[in-house]
Formats: C-alpha cells, sequence, structure tokens
C-alpha cells in the first residue's frame, strides 16, 4: 500500500474515490461539506432523502457526484459529533477502507485525518489512521495457493491542511513504520509451528538483522548449557526442535548509552508438556511465540524510525512437547541466576525460559526491561481482548508504559505486584516453584516468579496472552503489543 499526505481541497482530487465523514443525524464534517458546496449540494440532497444518518460504522458510496474530480464519494458515519473521539476516528478510518477494498477504487483520499479528535494532534491522525487501514486490510495469504480476489486499492492519501501537513507527514511515517513492525509480528505469529520453529524464528531474526544493520547472535543448546540457562533447557527436551536464543542489538543511541532491553516468550508450540493442554482450540498455542514475534516488530519498527537510542531485543525460542525427554512434574533445575525451581507444572513454562532470558538480560546494563509474553489464561479472563496487563517493579517505569498504550490504542492495565502475592510462590524443595497451587491471582503469581529474576533492574512484564490474537471466526494474530513497545520507544528516543 502506498501511503500519502495531500493538501488539495477534496473536491479537486483526482482519484477514484474520496471519503467523507457524516455525523450523526445527517451533519456533513468539514471536509464533507466542502465537496457539497461544489456539488451544489448533491450530498445534502442525499442526506435530506435519509439515505445516510451518520451512524458509527455506516457508509454509503455515491456515484457522479457533479462539479467534482473523484468518480465516486464514499460517505462513512462518525456517530455523535459531541462523543466523537480516538475510538470513534480509528473506527471511522477502519469502516472506509473495509467499504472500499474490494471495489473497483485503486486510488482514494481520505478525507477523515482532518476532523479534530479532542487531545491529539495532526501527526497522531495521521498514525493512527495509517495503523487503522493497515489492520482493516490486513489479510494472512502467505500459505494459501491462491489469494482470494486480488484487491485494487493501492494507494491511499490522507487529507491535510497546508498548515498541518507536516506533522502529518512526519505520523504518517511513523504509522508506516509501527504497521510494518507489526505486519512481520503478524506473520511469524499466523505461522504454523511446524514452520515457525524455534531454528525458523532464528532465521527471520538474522534475516531482519541483515535488512536494518542490527547486530545478531543466536546461541545453541550447547552455549546455553555453558551460561546455565537450566531452566530454559529443561522446557526444550520433549521437543525434537532444538532450542535458540536470539539477541538483537539495535544501536541508534549513543555508545554509552544504556539500552532499552525487550524480552519476548517465543515458545514456537504450546502442548503444556507433560501436564498436557486440554485439545480444544490446542491450535492457538502455535501464538505461544507472540511476545518474541512482538519484539521482532518494535525492533523493526525503530530502525524503520531510526530512533536515536539503544535496543536490545532477547527471544528465548523453545517448543514445549511431551516426548521422552521431557521434563517431569516434580524436576527440580537450576536456573542461570543459580536460583532452583521446582517445576511442578510443565505449562507454566513461559516463565521459565523467560527468568533464564531476564538474567541473561542484566548483561546489558540495561535503561530497563521489558519483557513480553502469553503467559497466562488469567490474563484472558482478567482483561479480555482489550488490555495487556502490565505488572512492573517501577511505578515510573509502568507509567510510561500504560501512556503508550494510551496514545497508541495499544492499551495495558496494571495489576499490583504487592508482597502479599509473593507469599504465593513457596516451595518445599527447591528456592521456588513455577506455579503456586492454586488458580487465585494466576497472572499476578506467573509475574512474581519473573521478578525473582529482575532485581538488579528496572523492569516491567506484559502480559499479552488475551491481546496477541483473537480466536474464532475472525482467529489470526493482531500484531499487539507492537504500537505500545513503539511508543514507549518513541517516547524514550524523544520522538513523541
Ligand atoms: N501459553 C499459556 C498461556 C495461555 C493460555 C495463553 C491460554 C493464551 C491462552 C501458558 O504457557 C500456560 O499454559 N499457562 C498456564 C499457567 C498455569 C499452569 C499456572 C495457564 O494459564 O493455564
Ligand atoms: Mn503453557
Ligand atoms: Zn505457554
Amino acid at each position: 500500500m502506498e501511503f500519502s499526505i495531500k493538501s488539495v481541497g477534496p473536491d479537486k482530487a483526482g482519484c477514484d474515490c474520496v471519503v467523507v465523514g457524516v455525523f450523526d443525524s445527517r451533519q456533513l464534517s468539514a471536509p464533507a461539506q466542502e465537496v457539497d458546496k461544489a456539488a451544489g449540494g448533491h450530498l445534502a440532497g442525499i442526506l435530506r432523502r435519509g439515505d445516510m444518518e451518520g451512524k458509527g460504522g455506516s457508509t454509503l458510496l455515491v456515484h457522479g457526484v457533479p462539479g467534482i474530480a473523484a468518480s465516486r464519494v464514499l460517505l462513512v458515519g462518525l456517530g455523535k459529533q459531541a462523543e466523537f473521539g480516538e475510538k470513534a476516528y480509528r473506527d471511522a478510518v477502519a469502516a472506509s477502507v473495509r467499504a472500499l477494498r474490494d471495489s473497483a477504487s485503486k486510488s482514494i483520499l481520505i478525507t477523515l485525518s482532518e476532523l479534530p479528535v479532542a487531545g491529539q494532534d495532526a501527526a497522531w491522525r495521521a498514525r493512527q489512521a495509517v495503523l487503522a487501514v493497515s489492520d482493516a486490510l490486513y489479510r494472512s495469504d502467505q500459505l494459501k495457493s491462491k489469494i482470494e480476489n486480488a484487491r485494487a486499492l493501492s494507494a491511499i492519501a490522507f487529507s491535510a491542511t497546508a498548515k498541518e501537513a507536516r506533522a502529518a507527514g512526519a505520523g504518517l511515517a511513523q504509522g508506516m513504520a509501527i504497521a510494518q513492525g507489526m505486519d512481520l509480528a503478524r506473520e511469524l505469529g499466523n505461522l504454523p509451528a511446524n514452520i515457525c520453529t524455534p531454528t525458523y524464528l532464528a532465521q527471520q531474526a538474522q534475516k531482519l538483522a541483515k535488512q536494518h544493520k542490527l547486530k545478531c547472535e543466536v546461541l545453541d543448546r550447547a552455549r546455553m548449557e555453558k551460561l546455565g540457562m537450566g531452566s530454559l533447557l529443561a522446557v526444550g527436551r520433549g521437543s525434537h526442535q532444538p532450542p535458540r536464543f536470539i539477541v538483537l542489538q539495535y544501536r541508534g543511541g549513543k555508545a554509552k548509552a544504556k539500552p532499552v532491553v525487550l524480552v519476548g516468550k517465543g515458545i514456537t508450540f504450546d502442548t503444556g508438556g507433560i501436564s498436557l493442554k486440554p485439545g480444544a482450540e490446542m491450535d492457538e498455542m502455535k501464538y505461544d511465540m507472540s511476545g518474541a514475534a512482538s519484539v521482532l516488530g518494535a525492533l523493526r519498527a525503530a530502525a524503520l524510525m531510526q530512533l536515536p537510542l539503544n535496543v536490545v531485543g532477547i527471544v528465548p525460542a523453545v517448543e514445549n512437547m511431551p516426548g521422552g525427554g521431557a521434563t517431569r512434574p516434580g524436576d527440580i533445575v537450576t536456573s542461570m541466576s543459580g536460583q532452583t525451581i521446582e517445576i511442578l507444572n510443565t505449562d507454566a513454562e513461559g516463565r521459565l525460559i523467560l527468568c533464564d532470558a531476564l538474567t541473561y538480560a542484566g548483561r546489558f546494563d540495561p535503561a530497563c526491561v521489558v519483557d513480553v509474553a502469553t503467559l497466562t489464561g488469567a490474563c484472558v479472563i482478567a482483561l479480555g481482548g482489550v488490555a495487556s496487563g502490565l505488572m512492573a517493579n517501577d511505578d515510573a517505569l509502568a507509567a510510561e508504559l500504560l501512556a503508550a498504550g494510551q496514545t497508541s490504542g495499544d492499551r495495558a492495565w496494571q495489576l499490583p505486584l504487592w508482597d502479599d502475592y509473593q507469599e504465593l510462590l513457596k516451595s518445599n524443595f527447591a528456592d521456588i516453584p513455577n506455579i503456586s497451587g492454586g488458580r487465585a491471582a494466576g497472572t499476578i503469581t506467573g509475574a512474581c516468579f519473573l521478578s525473582r529474576f529482575t532485581k538488579q533492574y528496572r523492569w516491567a512484564h506484559l502480559d499479552i496472552a488475551g491481546t496477541a490474537w483473537r480466536s474464532g471466526k475472525e482467529k489470526g494474530s493482531t500484531g499487539r503489543p507492537v504500537p505500545l513497545l513503539t511508543h514507549f520507544l518513541m517516547k524514550q528516543a524523544g520522538r513523541l
């Protein structure tokens, strides 16, 4: 898709379709009024006759509007003007391209980008417009032998006043970088586990490194053994797929500037291991590497934006299978930190690979560490698919991540990490068990486990079990939390 910003009157834009917004109770938005004026009241006539109310998400395609350069006009309902905010804005942009995606229009001009959204500027509107479009148009056809209805839509322009064109252009470029990061995360997430193995993830990381001049290191089992990553290695033992430990470095900042370290859970398939999962929807456990995918996606976005910042991405990539060599419930292993872990449930494997990755992260003397993981089913119960769970040992870091989620529309919600919860993690035989025994506060006890390995730096944990993919008819990876992570990095780099 080709994106651009245009500062021509919407009536003069020579394209296949110009998209204008209509507020509820038939109120033409300002750009719609401009078109209407040039068209001698043609649009107002349509509204008067009752073909379009302006309800949020509704659309009406009109051909042959007199006096304007475009061959079509798409009216898009914006809902009540008084309630028009961030969500309504994104929804309207998404509805526009959904209405046109399988139409004959190749190039379109969307004027919604000129509509004021309280608290946000032209850069935000352009950035969010690109993200909404790329989300609405995404289709996973990488493994289909033929592509159903090849799309005509190939060029999307957003209008901006001459005064705001510069800011909009900057927002557009950022949006495109984030969208490319999300696309990478989604493609990897949607790939099945017979293709997207730990080895495949490592190859993709190396490819990304080549494209963007990142430093990439991949550690194999022998190297991990040397480092003492006994916890991580315990998870991969039941699988024929060898584990991989991926370290990617983007160096856009000063040589001495401490890096932000992102750690992503890369379980390429989670059967549960010997603590085998029930069969229903087990296919979705191919998404258990979504944290890893989002870390690669955020690095891609950061590199595309050339953020003046150092970022390290760490991905422990392992398959959790119940093979003959598999770890048994009750097995005790020694983590890289030296702490011993009693593995009471082999299905709580994410924390077992992350703890060694978090210990390894300490080597970079990080400014902060953020881990991203599809860690607990309990998080899906608590927050559903709307917000990721956030827990941290540092309130300022938590606040920055929450803010990044808010402005990007990729929200997180904080859960407490109080000492009271730590008491739930007690083992009779080792330093720490990998589960608490009960189901209470499952998302928090998962984070409590991780917190035992993050004492020496500022750390936050994002549980994306509910947000990384959608189930059911619309099944597929969402590309989240690439927008949140990228906005966080942009802010750290002073670009927001
Ligand atoms: N990958 C799962 C978490 C998960 C489950 C994500 C369902 C999305 C949907 C994780 O490895 C897991 O199995 N967690 C267990 C932890 C439990 C054994 C303490 C869970 O949530 O049931
Ligand atoms: Mn599991
Ligand atoms: Zn898992």
